[in-house]
């Protein structure tokens, strides 16, 4: 996710984004820039890879800068696509976190109008945007509120003009948050920034924009000045770089409603704008993966095999590199978060060795994966931290559910009610997140044992498998999933009272045979938590605990159920001391077979 900041004041502008740019490594980044104006000037530096240990980094001092790290969207990590942009003239530069879906027609509109982009990106649209309103005589800080009016997605940016002591901020749907300090004001997309030089900030809402100079601030919305407390920030700079979570992991939950929305901004409009090329004459799907990215193919055949009735296949990557898969007009689906896991490659090198179509589905731009693909779809999670895969994993699921409405012959009704119910899903999620207490309390009877089960049957089955390997990773309890219906077929041997079971309960075709199963297992003495739809009423008779989820249709079930279940992983594994970010001989990246 990128990180913006903005700085006006007495300070050297370069020095202070440098030193608050730091200060947001932890979010991810393949490239920063910074650039300042003095004397009537815009001076610019950019660099692909980390910031590193650059000593004395100056531009010149200036007082009035901004700053950002790229975590590549649209366009792969270069210089030219580093941030800040300039306009034209190179009079104007902007940083920007977020996407502007309607950047294509807006950067055509202006090539039409005489305007040169140097980038591949969607930020660049903004300071030519605001040139385009200078040039017909407007303020700075109008032309920047007109541009804004412009914009459709998500943004938060700050612009500033060679020859204006200001900085004129907007943001919608991404944070941006105001430091004040004695004299010198901050801007940023998180605290940790600016925490250095100020614990006092004004948080900016959504459709807020700020203009700012070294005495004093200005916030407006829908052009009528608003007043806004000052609150004071009580965290160390550790406490902040993760926003106030104890673990990235938690941190990282908490962003799959943004991650879910994020990712529907982008290919969700009024229609799905994923290119059909990418299916055209296919004559099945096969899906190779690892992990995590396995489950979400799982999950990826049932949706695919409901809604579109195309065969699926889905092999584990390290698998896959033995067999000998029969030659037809397959597309290869290679599903994974890092883009770099040595397996998954080598089964996408394989794929394409034997003439098949290869679609990437990856969170990290211009990774291995989209370079040995024919086609990729990104996730729009943002960078992961923590190594276990929390909002990556509800990124594929949005993305798969978003291709297989796609490819779906159901009538387009069926199809309508489906993304509607999809746009839910972010509040619903956040409804989720609203129990944490409750799933933190029920975690504390579980956090002892030694095994666990986790059981489901249809779609509920990978659910189970995630929840299982959520658990083991980071808890280290031996934890396994498995489908319902086969615990009868060897798994009741280990049942009773120490080992606890995990039921993924889904009100569709499914559910009384869960009911049977549930039944069975309690006959075991194993204690049962069940997560189930919020209507179910009867589910509480049959189980000793129930994580109630919000009710949605059935099919989008692995979107709610795996939130809850990555809560219940972390709050075991909190409970058990274990490190949970960096859970042992675990890391995020395989880049080994
Ligand atoms: C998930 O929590 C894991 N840490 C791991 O299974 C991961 O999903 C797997 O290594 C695949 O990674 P990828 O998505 O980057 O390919």
């Amino acid at each position: 996710m990128c990180g913006i900041v903005g700085y006006v004041g007495f300070r050297n502008a370069d020095e202070v984004a440098i030193s608050a740019l730091r200060r947001l490594e932890y979010r991810g980044y393949d490239s920063w820039g910074v650039a300042i104006a003095k004397d009537g000037e815009i001076v610019v530096k950019k660099n692909v890879g980390a910031i590193g240990d650059i000593k004395d980094f100056s531009l010149g001092g200036g007082k009035i800068g901004l700053g950002h790290t790229r975590w590549a969207t649209h366009g792969k990590p270069s210089e030219i696509n580093a941030h800040p942009h300039l306009d034209c003239k190179g009079r104007i530069a902007v940083v920007h976190n977020g996407i502007i879906s309607n950047f294509r027609s807006l950067r055509e509109r202006l090539e039409n109008e005489g305007h040169t982009f140097r980038s591949e990106t969607d930020t660049e649209v903004i300071p030519h945007l605001i040139e385009s309103w200078v040039e017909r005589g407007e303020d700075f800080a109008d032309a920047v509120m007109k541009t804004a009016e412009e914009l459709q997605g998500s943004y938060a940016f700050v612009a500033m003009k060679a020859d204006d002591a200001r900085l004129v901020a907007v943001r919608y749907k991404s944070p941006l948050v105001l430091g004040v300090g004695d004299g010198e004001f901050f801007l940023a997309s998180d605290i940790p920034a600016m925490l250095e030089y100020t614990n006092r900030v004004v948080y900016l809402d959504d459709g807020e924009s700020v203009i700012v100079s070294k005495d004093g601030y200005r916030i407006l919305k829908n052009g009528v000045e608003v007043e806004k407390g000052i609150e004071i920030v009580p965290w160390s700079i550790e406490d902040a770089e993760k926003g106030g979570y104890e673990h990235f992991m938690l941190k990282e939950i908490h962003e799959n409603p943004r991650v879910v929305e994020d990712t529907l901004l982008e290919y969700l409009g009024e229609d799905i704008e994923i290119d059909s090329r990418i299916f055209a004459g296919i004559s099945d799907i096969l899906f190779v993966a690892c992990g995590t990215s396995f489950h979400a193919c799982l999950i990826g055949k049932y949706l695919i095999e409901e809604l579109a009735g195309i065969p699926v296949r889905v092999e584990y990557a390290s698998e896959f590199n033995y067999s000998n898969p029969p030659l037809s007009r397959t597309l290869v689906v290679g599903i994974t978060q890092s883009g770099e896991t040595a397996d998954t490659l080598e089964a996408m090198r394989k794929a394409k060795k034997l003439g098949m179509r290869v679609l990437a589905i990856t969170n990290v731009l211009g990774s291995t994966a989209t370079r040995l693909a024919d086609h990729v779809i990104y996730t729009r999670a943002g960078p992961e931290i923590g190594v276990a895969a929390t909002k990556t994993f509800i990124a594929q699921l949005t993305v798969l559910y978003l291709i297989a409405a796609k490819i779906s012959n159901l009538p387009p009704k069926e199809i309508e009610e489906l993304l509607n119910e999809l746009r839910s899903i972010p509040q619903k999620i956040r409804q989720i997140l609203d129990m944490e207490d409750e799933i933190s309390s029920i975690s504390e009877t579980f956090a002892g044992y030694e095994n666990m089960m986790y059981v489901g049957r249809g779609i509920g089955y990978p659910i189970a498998l995630e929840g299982a390997l959520k658990l083991k990773e980071i808890s280290y309890i031996h934890a396994e999933g498995y489908p319902a219906g086969e615990l009868k077929h060897g798994p009741f041997a280990l049942l009773g009272e120490k080992t606890p079971v995990v039921a993924c309960i889904v009100r569709d075709k499914t559910y009384d045979s869960m009911l049977g199963n549930i039944k069975e297992i309690k006959a075991r003495e194993s204690p049962v938590i069940a997560v189930a739809n919020e209507e179910d009423d009867e589910i509480e008779k049959f189980v000793d605990y129930t994580i109630r989820v919000p009710s949605t249709n059935p099919i989008l079930t692995p979107l709610t159920y795996s939130v809850a279940l990555q809560l219940f992983a972390y709050y075991v594994a909190r409970l058990r001391g274990c490190e949970i970010d960096k859970p042992r001989n675990l890391a995020k990246s395989v880049t080994v077979e």
